[in-house]
């Protein structure tokens, strides 16, 4: 798995499937999904709900295995890197936005930036504070996760996801709790990472969000159109 600093940040899937098994039998999630995603390319899916956005996600995250199909991220296939190395290769390259935001909840809101910084090697307490400013959450850096209401922290979510310039940025839902003038900073912040050079995917309901990016694709009976 390529650890260099810099990594050329194509995704690129192909007839990925991946079904569940639960009480009431297999349930075939996406079935045939083919995905090419550039260097500096803003990509929104669109789909019904349950319809595996955020399966889709995880995949391309490496946090889970597709079934079938062929997952290349960075030049690389995903089926053939053990685990610890897919791990380093996460927290160097790719930034999650999860849709249920998974802040540390022993940290404050600063730390739970610096928790990315400080895995990279980068010690930039003032990059942290920056960010939190840009999002409009730049008096919250002491507080804790849970006396945040839920857009405060998914902003956090963005904000954490988004602070070690990651080459790959994968954001579920980023503005699902915010209103317009709290999203448009999260939107722009996506845009910049495009713009420099990574490659984002994000899941969204919302035309506006969908808007903003250069490419949209919805995501429905198990494949991407
Ligand atoms: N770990 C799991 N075990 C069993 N079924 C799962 C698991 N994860 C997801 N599923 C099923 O896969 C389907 C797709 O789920 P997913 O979370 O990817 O949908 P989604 O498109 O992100 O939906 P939403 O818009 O509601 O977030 C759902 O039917 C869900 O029940
Ligand atoms: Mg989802």
């Amino acid at each position: 798995m390529p650890q260099a600093d810099q990594i050329d940040p194509v995704v690129r899937l192909s007839d990925v499937s991946k079904a569940y098994r639960d009480a009431t039998g297999l349930r075939r999630v996406l079935d045939g999904v083919d995905l090419d995603v550039r260097a500096g390319e803003f990509v929104a899916i669109t789909g019904p709900s349950g319809s595996g956005k955020s399966t889709l996600l995880n995949i391309v995250a490496a946090i889970e295995a597709a079934d079938a199909g062929s997952v290349r991220v960075g030049g690389v296939e995903l089926s053939g890197v053990p685990e610890p190395a897919s791990t380093r290769f996460r927290r160097r390259h790719v930034g999650i936005v999860f849709q249920f935001f998974n802040l540390v909840p022993t940290l404050t809101v600063r730390e739970n930036l610096l928790l990315p910084l400080r895995l990279n090697g980068i010690a930039d307490a003032k990059r942290a504070d920056a960010l939190l400013e840009r999002l409009g959450l730049g008096d919250r850096g002491d507080s804790f996760p849970d006396v945040l209401s839920g857009g405060e922290q998914q902003r956090v979510g963005v904000a954490r996801a988004m602070v070690h310039a990651p080459a790959i940025v994968l954001a579920d839902e980023p503005s699902g709790n915010l209103d317009e003038a709290a999203g448009a900073p999260v939107l722009e912040l996506l845009r910049e990472a495009a713009s420099r050079g990574s490659t984002v995917i994000m899941v969204t309901h919302s035309v506006a969000a969908a808007d903003v990016a250069g490419r949209r694709l919805t995501l429905h009976h198990g494949r991407l159109d």
